[in-house]
C-alpha cells in the first residue's frame, strides 16, 4: 500500500469488471476511497475495498450527474475520474445498423462526454481526469468501425477537455490499450486471431493484463504525471511503435526473421492468417 492518493475520492466508471475493477484495486491499495460506479452490481467489491458502489448508466446524462453529486458529497469534491465504462461491437461498416452506431456513441462516447462535464464540477482547484480509449480509435481495425469512431471520439474530447479545463487545474489524458485480458475480450468471436495478434505485432510479444493497464491509469490519474495533459497514451506492449520482427515473420515467412521472444508461441503467425482467410472468405460469399 502506497499513500500515492491519500484520502482522495476517485470515481472510476465500469469498476465492476476487467480493467475498471482492477483500476479501484489498485487505487484502494494506494490510499484512495474509490467511487465504484457500473450498471452492473459491484457492491461486494466496494465493500472489500472499503469503497462506495454506485450503480449508472453512463450514457444517461441524469444518471452520470447523480453519480457525481452523490460520490461529491463524501468529501465536498472528487479528485479524481476514470472514465472507463465500454461496450464494443463486432460488425463491418457495410453491415452497420444506425442502432449499432448510436449505442457504441451513446455509451463510449457520450458517456465520457458526461462524466468530464458532471464529474470536473465537483472538482475544487485541481484533479485529473483519465479516459479510457483505446487503439482502435488511432488506427482502422476492419470490423470495429462504429467502436473504433467512438473511441476516436474519446481522445478528442480528451484533447478539447484538457483545453479547456487546464487553467482550472484540471489535467485530462486517456490511454489507448490493444488487447487485455478481460470478458470484454473473452466475449468477442475473434478472440483467438485477436490474441495471437497482439502476440505477434507487439515487440514485447503479449497480450496486456487488466492489471498493467491499471497501472498506466494510475500513473496519469497521480503527480506523478503532473506535467501531462491532453495526452493519448498507447498501451499495447510496443505494438504501434513498429513492425515487430515476429509480424515480419509471419508477412515474409517465420524462417526468414530471427524472432527471440520466449511469450510467443509456435503457431501464432498460422492462427493469425487463417483468421484472415477466414475473414476474406465470408466477405465473398
Ligand atoms: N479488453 C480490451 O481488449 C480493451 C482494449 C481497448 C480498450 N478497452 C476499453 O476498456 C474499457 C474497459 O473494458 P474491459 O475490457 O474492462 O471490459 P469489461 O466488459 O470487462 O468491463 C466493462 C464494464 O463497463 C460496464 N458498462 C458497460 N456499459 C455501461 C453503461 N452504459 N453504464 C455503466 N457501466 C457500463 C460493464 O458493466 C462492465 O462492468 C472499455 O472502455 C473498453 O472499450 C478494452
Amino acid at each position: 500500500m502506497t499513500d500515492l492518493f491519500s484520502g482522495e475520492v476517485i470515481v472510476v466508471t465500469g469498476a465492476a469488471s476487467g480493467i475498471g475493477a482492477a483500476t479501484a484495486r489498485a487505487l484502494a491499495r494506494s490510499g484512495a476511497k474509490v467511487v465504484l460506479a457500473d450498471r452492473a452490481d459491484c457492491a461486494d467489491l466496494a465493500e472489500s475495498l472499503s469503497g462506495h458502489a454506485v450503480r449508472v448508466d453512463v450514457s444517461d446524462e441524469a444518471s452520470v450527474a447523480a453519480l457525481m453529486r452523490e460520490a461529491g458529497s463524501i468529501t465536498g469534491s472528487i479528485h479524481g475520474l476514470v472514465n472507463n465504462a465500454g461496450v464494443t461491437c463486432e460488425v463491418t461498416i457495410d453491415a452497420t445498423t444506425a442502432e449499432d452506431f448510436q449505442r457504441m456513441m451513446a455509451v463510449n462516447a457520450m458517456g465520457t462526454l458526461f462524466g468530464i462535464k458532471h464529474g470536473a464540477r465537483w472538482m475544487r482547484g485541481t484533479g485529473t481526469i483519465v479516459n479510457t480509449a483505446s487503439l482502435a480509435g488511432m488506427v482502422g481495425i476492419a470490423g470495429y468501425g462504429s467502436y473504433a469512431a467512438s473511441k476516436a471520439a474519446v481522445i478528442s474530447l480528451t484533447q478539447t477537455a484538457a483545453m479547456e479545463y487546464g487553467p482550472r487545474g484540471i489535467r485530462v489524458n486517456c490511454i489507448c490499450p490493444s488487447s487485455v485480458e478481460t470478458p470484454m475480450l473473452h466475449a468477442q468471436a475473434n478472440a483467438a486471431a485477436e490474441r495471437a495478434l497482439s502476440r505477434l505485432s507487439s515487440p514485447l510479444g503479449k497480450v496486456m493484463t487488466a492489471d498493467e493497464v491499471a497501472a498506466v491509469i494510475l500513473f496519469l490519474a497521480s503527480p506523478l504525471s503532473q506535467a501531462m495533459t491532453g495526452q493519448a497514451l498507447n498501451v499495447d506492449g510496443g505494438g504501434s511503435a513498429g513492425w515487430s520482427m515476429a509480424l515480419l515473420g509471419a508477412l515474409i515467412g517465420e524462417d526468414e526473421v530471427v524472432d527471440h521472444n520466449p511469450t510467443r508461441k509456435p503457431g501464432d503467425a498460422s492462427v493469425v492468417a487463417q483468421a484472415g482467410r477466414d475473414s476474406d472468405r465470408a466477405k465473398h460469399e
